[in-house]
């Protein structure tokens, strides 16, 4: 398949009175993207961060800020997050009333788009905008929290999206997101998910070795291909 494999860590998990150490221990462990949760409460059941956060990150990091929006209406909030320095910005079909607007509100603040699709959206939902999107970031839980197990139907859907993306000739990154561990690693990587969202398997434990262990397996992943 000839895909590039990148693990981005969700500081969902991180020390958050220390999220400046915690990027540096990211930037140092080589993972390739800082995967930030933001979550309003409403469409998520739970809130994290907002735009100050990834505005007082930014000083601190040149890593490629991968900012995952579970937030209603997106498209309210793109210039601000993009201001503060989000490189991608992933917005949730189920959440936005106009995908194609919101995509170019993305693009129109120098941002990068990519879209979401929950675990109860078909992955025809994105179809339409393949083609303006760097990333189709498929749920591997129900959205809202860490530390979940990862539904397996999922799995058989981003399979379904990476053939579609292969037979339309198409160049885009799927990103997987939740419940993803060393143990199951694999069976994601099968699917033709490239692109991997950890927070508890990444944090809980050692960070450096966490993140040497799922880089290594990307590598042999590679060879085997
Ligand atoms: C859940 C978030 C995920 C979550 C992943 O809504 O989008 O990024 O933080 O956490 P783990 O890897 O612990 O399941
Ligand atoms: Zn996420």
């Amino acid at each position: 398949m000839g895909l590039e494999y990148r693990l981005a860590p969700s500081i969902l998990a991180a020390d958050f009175a220390k999220l400046a150490d915690e990027l540096a221990r990211l930037k140092n462990a080589k993972a390739d993207y800082v995967h930030i949760d933001v979550m309003d409460g409403m469409f998520v059941p739970n809130i994290s961060v907002g735009i100050p956060v990834v505005r007082s990150i930014r000083q601190y990091s040149d890593m490629f800020f991968d900012v995952h929006l579970m937030i209603e209406e997106p498209i309210r909030y793109i210039e601000r997050f993009a201001k503060a320095g989000a490189d991608g910005i992933t917005v949730h079909a189920e959440a936005c009333r106009d995908m194609g607007k919101t995509i170019d509100e993305i693009e129109k603040n120098g941002a990068k788009p990519a879209v979401c699709i929950s675990p109860d959206t078909p992955y025809e939902a994105v179809i339409p905008y393949l083609d303006r999107v760097y990333m189709v970031l498929v749920m591997s839980v129900y959205p809202g929290y860490g530390g979940q197990e990862l539904i397996e139907s999922t799995l058989v859907k981003a399979g379904k999206l990476r053939e579609y993306i292969k037979a339309h000739g198409l160049n885009v990154d799927i990103e997987m997101d939740g419940g993803i561990k060393l143990s199951n690693l694999t069976h994601v990587l099968d699917s033709g998910v490239n692109v991997i969202v950890a927070g508890t398997g990444v944090f809980a434990g050692d960070l450096y070795e966490n993140v040497k262990n799922f880089k290594d397996a990307f590598d042999a992943y590679k060879k085997r291909m």
